[in-house]
């Protein structure tokens, strides 16, 4: 695995996740435990983007998600589907961006320091099996470049729960 992560702090969002990404590959490709690799993209999404508060994944039990490895404060530990900004995202199979969480009925505040979010599904197989929940304590922090790039993580991590 990559030992170190090197982000330049001055680059623009869009620079941040294409330096980003193939680190992040490189540092799940041979590390085969998803628990580990899962922790560490928390962490590497955490400390490299700007205003992400709490970066973590959340997986899918029958009618509810439970919490999996995360960077941040505490955390609700289950949710049940559709409740939420998670849960919707489930039941609707789509990313969500929420722009003032105060805003988003139903949306379940975890920390009252969170202020906008951006759930991504992860797919096993054609089923949503998991979910990448990003908040920050800035609202409006989120859009498509947010959105085109953590897709891809989502998609990292699909390949790893479908290996
Ligand atoms: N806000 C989420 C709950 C999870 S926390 O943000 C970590 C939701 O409404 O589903």
């Amino acid at each position: 695995m990559a030992e170190t992560i090197i982000i330049d702090k001055s680059l623009s969002k869009q620079e941040r996740y294409e330096t980003l990404l193939p680190q992040i590959r490189s540092l799940v490709e041979d590390e085969p435990d998803l628990i580990a690799n899962l922790a560490n993209i928390c962490a590497v999404l955490k400390y490299s983007m700007e205003g992400f508060f709490w970066v973590g994944f959340y997986f899918r039990h029958d009618d509810e998600l439970v919490l999996g490895p995360f960077q941040g404060p505490l955390a609700c530990t289950r949710i049940k589907i559709p409740n939420g900004v998670c849960g919707t995202a489930v039941n609707e199979q789509r990313v969500i961006v929420v722009d003032d969480v105060n805003q988003f009925p139903g949306h379940i505040a975890c920390s009252s320091d969170s202020k906008s979010e951006i759930v991504i599904p992860i797919y096993k197989g054609n089923e949503v099996s998991a979910v990448l929940d990003v908040d920050s304590d800035s609202y409006s922090n989120f859009d498509a470049t947010d959105e085109q790039y953590l897709q891809q993580v989502s998609e990292i991590v699909s390949e790893l729960l479908n290996a």
